[in-house]
């Protein structure tokens, strides 16, 4: 399956600023996205990268930004996975979309679309998408949950590759290289962050 984009710029540049309201993200949801648990993975990828703006003391529009880039990433892989990544961002684009969004979402898999993240948002997007599923994952195996979880038992389950054997230890590998901050760093913001809402919710409204 060849999912490659075949461009690297996306949306109209007159449409910087623009944003759909959390609202209209969850409906399109909710029209696209059977699979609770893809539904679930987009709601925590989505809260780390807001998490992380709002961390960084990003204004508002700027955290809303961060927090559809993840909410909406893998919005066309439940009914459309021969698509993946095209169909949401054409849907995005014809919702007249800041670009940055559709490009962070273009670049959340760049052996799949061929496009290098480069802003911030893109990088991260990148980088939390694997981590975020594998660190939950582990969560699910311990009596605690996130409770006291430790790095290093975050590492030793990348390091087990049959553990959550989905998720691509390369991918999370080339997204930290990409990074200013280390594998641990990461991790320790992931625990932290899903920690305090281990169980996002946000699509009931
Ligand atoms: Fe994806
Ligand atoms: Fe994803």
């Amino acid at each position: 399956m060849d999912l490659r984009l075949g461009r690297d710029t996306f949306g109209d540049a007159r449409n910087t600023g623009q944003l759909m309201e959390l609202a209209e993200a969850h409906q399109l949801l909710r029209e696209w996205v059977l699979n609770q648990r893809l539904l679930f993975h987009m709601e925590q990828v989505g809260h780390l990268l807001k998490c992380w703006a709002s961390e960084r003391g990003y204004n508002e529009p700027t955290i809303h930004l961060w927090h559809l880039a993840g909410l909406l990433h893998d919005a066309d892989w439940d009914q459309f996975p021969e698509q993946h990544c095209a169909k949401i961002i054409a849907e995005l684009e014809r919702r007249e979309q800041d670009p940055a969004l559709m490009r962070a979402i273009a670049s959340h898999g760049p052996r799949y679309f061929g496009v290098e993240p480069q802003s911030e948002l893109d990088k991260m997007l990148y980088a939390f998408d694997e981590l975020s599923g594998l660190t939950h994952a582990y969560s699910l195996m311990r009596p605690e949950g996130y409770e006291g979880m430790e790095v290093k038992g975050v590492k030793k389950r990348l390091k087990d590759k049959t553990f959550a054997a989905q998720v691509s230890r390369e991918d999370i590998n080339d997204a930290v290289g990409r990074l200013n901050i280390t594998l641990d760093e990461l991790i320790r913001f992931v625990i932290d962050w899903q920690l305090r809402a281990p169980e996002v919710a946000v699509l009931e409204g």
